[in-house]
């Protein structure tokens, strides 16, 4: 059921993009729009750009765009009326009643309500005769009983049907198991549970829903972790574990780790401030999440070589928020949750010291680097210098560069300025790299070869191309409606996704005689938006959009004639004779 339009206008009239998409993004101003850096694809140069007199937002590295509802979407992982009551919330404004609930997709709503009865019936299976070994192994792991039950740990039963059954009698649909990945469906048509004999992770959203889990194996079998595949209410890519409890605590720093069980054993040792990814290793969502919530990240990922690899990846993830990265190693090859164990009482006082002294995240990649080198030899020490000078050169603020360079310099005694200018030389490098794949990324963007959202496109590149033309000025242009209805219809148009978005702007015209994306926002999914921000985005503004807009109706419907040899093949003898002297007239 659609939102009332009063509602709707309302709501666009108390919403600023540039204010809301702010909260998640620093932006500059740069003439009439505001530029930062790309919240759903990793860069360090900003290409992501808002248009706040347009209402719309677009990143031209990786296309992604569409209005504001469609960003909530996106960053907040919504559906369409989720994303309007969050946005609602924050312009204090009442969304109407009836349409709350039989708006929020029904579905999602069966998913939640699954996975909490899912998180229930695993819990109090731990607390059976069936869950004996599983509550053992969990106190084996030195976790007590009110850690279990503040994260809602549970058992899944060895049968393959405990859980299904379970659901189905409290009135679930198979399907709704299924999509939910709480169950699958087997070759033979049964319906199984997914999870079995493991110890299970409720994972929980910040709103409080259970959104997915994660299961241990017992044994040494492999996958030892079995997780939730992204469902409609969930993706792994853009939440963290224990990110529900851990917003609380009124920390200005969140600890990062690796795993389930380091954040519990953090938690019980009285930090409760640490979280983790979901199985995967970091995305810019989660970063950008991070930001949002604290100042400063330590990471806390294993002793390990693999773990290393990842804290300097985390880094080239975290550092464009501008977000303080510390680094908390562990000694002797540990992970968070054995080291704390192996102090026994003196676990938390012992790890509260490892965070005090954890150093940054520039002086960790030096210290890296050191490792790597004599810099009593020269040769190696200029070696060391110039990859110091490298990674000077990825900071974003000059007056880090700045410090780090000084240091450098009095520890290896030579200049702080042959440094600087060292650095600012790999600076030079990377930015012409960089405006290279700018370049090339936006002629990837613009072929059309394998446009998924308007498929039709490489084949009627031409008719494509005035019609996105003719779009564009209907948005920038309302007032030229009529003209452009007197000359053509929706069916006028040749590829079909160009098609829908001209009847539902002319529709949104022709009832309110303007209209901006997010007037139609909830007639596409965020994919599309972002072809129609491209769109718009795309094309400078015409001068004199009264006479293009003739030029580009003339040359849609010609194109619209040109018979394709599909349609010429079931063309009636009539349809071709008018076709043919068509093409005669237009010869003359
Ligand atoms: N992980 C996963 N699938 C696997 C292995 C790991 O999803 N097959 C994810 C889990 O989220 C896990 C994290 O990666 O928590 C870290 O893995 P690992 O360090 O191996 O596990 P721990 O959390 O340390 O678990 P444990 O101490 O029980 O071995
Ligand atoms: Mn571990």
């Amino acid at each position: 059921m659609p939102l009332p339009d009063e509602f709707l206008q309302e709501l666009k009239l108390r919403t600023d993009i540039a204010d809301v998409i702010s909260s998640y993004v620093n932006l500059k101003r740069v003439g009439r729009n505001l530029v930062g850096l790309c919240p759903f694809h990793s860069e360090k140069t900003p290409s992501f750009s808002v248009s706040p007199e347009n209402g719309f937002f677009h990143c031209f590295g990786c296309g992604v765009g569409g209005d504001v509802i469609t960003f909530i979407k996106r960053i907040e992982n919504l559906d369409y009326i989720d994303a309007v009551k969050l946005l609602a919330s924050r312009a204090g404004l009442e969304i109407p009643t009836d349409t709350q609930s039989k708006g929020l997709s029904e579905l999602r709503k069966r998913i939640f309500e699954a996975n909490r009865e899912a998180a229930r019936f695993f819990h109090k299976a731990l607390y059976s005769q069936d869950g004996v070994h599983a509550l053992s192994y969990l106190r084996g792991r030195a976790l007590s009983e009110a850690t279990i039950k503040h994260f809602g740990l549970g058992y899944s039963p060895p049968s393959r049907f405990a859980l299904v059954n379970y659901l189905r009698a409290k009135g679930f649909k198979d399907s709704e198991l299924v999509s939910a990945n709480l169950a699958f469906t087997t070759r033979s048509g049964h319906t199984m549970d997914r999870f079995f004999d493991r110890v299970m992770f409720p994972i929980i959203d910040v709103r409080g829903n259970v959104i997915a889990f994660g299961g241990r194996i017992m044994s040494d079998e492999k996958p030892k972790y079995l997780n939730t595949s992204d469902t409609p209410v969930f993706k792994k890519s853009s939440n963290l574990f224990a990110l529900n409890f851990a917003k609380n605590v009124g920390e200005n720093m969140l600890i990062l780790c690796e795993g389930y069980m380091d954040v519990i054993a953090l938690h019980q040792a009285g930090f409760q401030n640490a979280i983790a990814t979901l199985g995967t290793s970091l995305t810019t969502e989660q970063a950008m999440i991070i930001k949002r919530y604290c100042d400063t990240v330590a990471i806390c990922y294993d002793a390990d070589e693999a773990g290393q690899k990842a804290t300097s990846r985390a880094i080239g993830i975290l550092r464009p928020t501008g977000i303080d990265i510390r680094i908390i190693t562990v000694p002797s090859g540990k992970d968070p949750d054995e080291f704390i164990r192996s102090y026994g009482e003196q676990g938390p006082v012992r790890f509260r010291k490892l965070l005090e002294s954890s150093g940054n995240d520039v002086r960790y990649q030096i210290q890296k680097v050191r490792k790597k080198y004599d810099t009593q030899i020269p040769e190696q020490r200029i070696s060391f210098l110039n990859e110091c000078a490298r990674l000077l050169a990825e900071l974003n603020s000059d007056i880090d560069a700045d410090v780090y360079a000084g240091e450098l310099a009095e520890e290896l005694s030579v200049s702080k300025s042959s440094i600087k200018n060292e650095i600012e030389k790999y600076r030079k490098r990377s930015f012409r790299k960089e405006s290279k794949e700018r370049i090339r990324n936006i002629q990837l963007k613009t072929s059309a070869a394998n446009d998924r959202i308007n498929p039709e496109k490489h084949r009627n590149l031409r008719a494509a191309n005035a019609e996105e033309a003719i779009i564009a000025i209907l948005i920038n242009n309302p007032d030229l409606a009529d003209t452009i209805m007197s000359r053509i219809s929706a069916d006028s148009f040749v590829t079909s996704f160009n098609k829908r978005v001209f009847s539902v702007l002319l529709e949104r015209v022709k009832e309110m005689r303007s209209v901006s994306p997010m007037d139609i926002s909830e007639a596409f999914t965020a994919d599309e938006m972002s072809s129609i921000t491209s769109i718009l985005s795309s094309r400078p503004r015409e001068n004199n959009p009264k006479r293009a807009i003739q030029e580009y109706i003339d040359i849609l419907l010609e194109e619209k004639e040109k018979i394709s040899p599909e349609k010429a093949a079931s063309a009636s003898d009539e349809e071709m004779l008018e076709y043919f002297k068509k093409l005669r007239e237009r010869k003359k």
